[in-house]
């Protein structure tokens, strides 16, 4: 494989494997209807079903509790996930996990509320502090000691993949920016991928959630080469991300061209059945990408982002407080950062940038950045999203915090195909302030 994959050439100092983990799962329409059956076979008599308050009353909450009843399976729900996870939501949902003695869990909802319920799961499974978990340097990143119970994790956005990754995300409330939990023992066991349930998205969520998917597609896509990645550990120990390889290079690049095809269909008419079905799929192939291959810059800064931001509110999200949605956070910080490293891999982000559908004839290698930046920005305009971080309230005055919020997303930008100063993080936050 090394010999006709250039970018994927080994080094006495590289690692010589890679691992690609993703649940097992079941993608189509009318799917979720499935959830009694898959949780017999896994044995499950009595479960804890994650979910948010307003999906709490959905079809798609009642489609699953009805099939795991029809199954035998004692069902209580907990509809107290908090959307864009905090550290305060994470600890009362591993209480009541514990408290509960289920035998498995379901989880019915977004990127927020599959989280949320991997986390339960964790700390309900293997108790201890809530710190011993979470990514270093922020957290101690303790191994998790073994597998967790099962879960059967029903996603309701298009976008975040959470369904095939072992992470989940949070808000550190104490620092105020995004970290998580890393394992591969997180994956959900099964996961039920049912596209009807796209039907009841709202425009913002589609859009939020569905560049999102981009992003992890494209990041997968561009990541140092995982023959590259510093410190390789082998076997059992290998991190579950490792950088861009031909595995995740195929998801990924099959999720491009899903989205540039769709997303903006899906975003602008609701009733679009093939638009929001393909970005289901999307997410979820970009999803196994990203689990693979791992994120860098764009996620690493939108962590400071959603953290920072005061006084911004999205239609279609929860009321009453503060909250960038988390793809729009992403896809706010990607034409800076396509600019800033196409120089490292230029045919990538020609590539990345034909998959998307922009016009990339005649591009020679110095216009790489621009051409991915520039179909980036086209996508970003026709779905609505703002222009820049200028628009969220931001400005040169807020450079110096951004990059603090930055700087401790280690993980993550590590991964990305270049080293990255304090001074880089400033630039490429000043120009992703605006965009047109
Ligand atoms: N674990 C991972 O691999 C991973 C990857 C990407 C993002 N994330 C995390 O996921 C979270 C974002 O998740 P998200 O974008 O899926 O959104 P979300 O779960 O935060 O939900 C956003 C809003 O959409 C509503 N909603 C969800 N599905 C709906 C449906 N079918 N119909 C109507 N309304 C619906 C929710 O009630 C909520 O108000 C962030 O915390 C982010 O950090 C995790
Ligand atoms: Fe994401």
């Amino acid at each position: 494989m090394a010999c006709c994959h250039a970018d994927f050439a080994l080094t006495d100092a590289s690692d010589k494997a890679f691992t690609v983990g993703m649940s097992t799962f079941t993608f189509g329409h009318g799917c979720l209807g499935e959830a009694g059956d898959q949780a017999r076979e896994l044995g499950l008599r009595r479960v804890a079903l994650f979910t948010d308050a307003a999906l709490r009353d959905s079809a798609h909450v009642a489609t699953v509790s009805s099939s795991l009843a029809a199954a035998g399976v004692d069902v209580v729900i907990y509809d107290a996930v908090v959307v864009e996870p905090t550290t305060a939501s994470f600890k009362a949902a591993a209480k009541f996990a514990t408290e509960g003695g289920f035998d498995g869990y379901v989880s019915v909802g977004g990127g927020s509320v599959m989280d949320t319920c991997k986390a339960a799961n964790l700390y309900a499974t293997y108790p201890a502090e809530f710190m011993t978990y979470v990514n270093a340097p922020i957290g101690a990143g303790q191994k998790v000691p073994g597998p967790v119970k099962p879960h059967i994790a029903c996603p309701t956005t298009a976008g975040t993949g959470s369904e095939t990754t072992g992470i989940a995300i949070f808000n550190l409330t104490e620092i105020n920016a995004k970290t998580g939990i890393i394992s591969r023992r997180l994956i959900p066991t099964v996961a039920l991928i049912d596209p009807d349930v796209t039907r009841t998205l709202g425009k913002n969520v589609m859009a939020a959630s569905g560049f999102d998917c981009m992003s992890h597609a494209l990041e997968s896509l561009t990541a140092r080469a995982w023959p590259r990645r510093q410190n390789p550990a082998r076997g059992a120990s290998r991190p579950v991300s490792q950088g861009a390889n031909p595995f995740s290079d195929a998801l990924a690049s099959e999720a491009l061209k899903a989205v540039g095809k769709f997303l903006v269909r899906a975003v602008n008419d609701a009733s679009d059945v093939e638009a929001r079905t393909e970005m289901m799929y999307a997410a979820t192939q970009a999803g196994i990408a990203f689990n693979a291959a791992g994120c860098h810059l764009p996620h690493g800064l939108s962590y400071a982002v959603s953290g920072l931001a005061r006084d911004f509110h999205v239609p279609g999200y929860p009321e009453g407080k503060t909250l960038v949605p988390h793809g729009m956070a992403v896809v706010l910080n990607n034409p800076s950062v396509w600019r800033y490293t196409a120089p490292c891999a230029p045919e990538r982000h020609i590539r990345a940038a034909a998959f998307l559908g922009g016009e990339t004839r005649g591009a020679m290698l110095e216009d790489a950045g621009e051409a991915l930046a520039g179909r980036v920005i086209e996508l970003m305009r026709a779905a609505g999203m703002p222009n820049g971080l200028a628009e969220l309230g931001f400005g040169s005055e807020d450079i110096d915090a951004l990059a603090n919020g930055a700087e401790p997303q280690y993980r993550v930008i590590r991964n990305a195909p270049k080293e990255v100063s304090r001074d880089d993080l400033k630039s490429l936050f000043g120009s992703a302030m605006r965009y047109w």
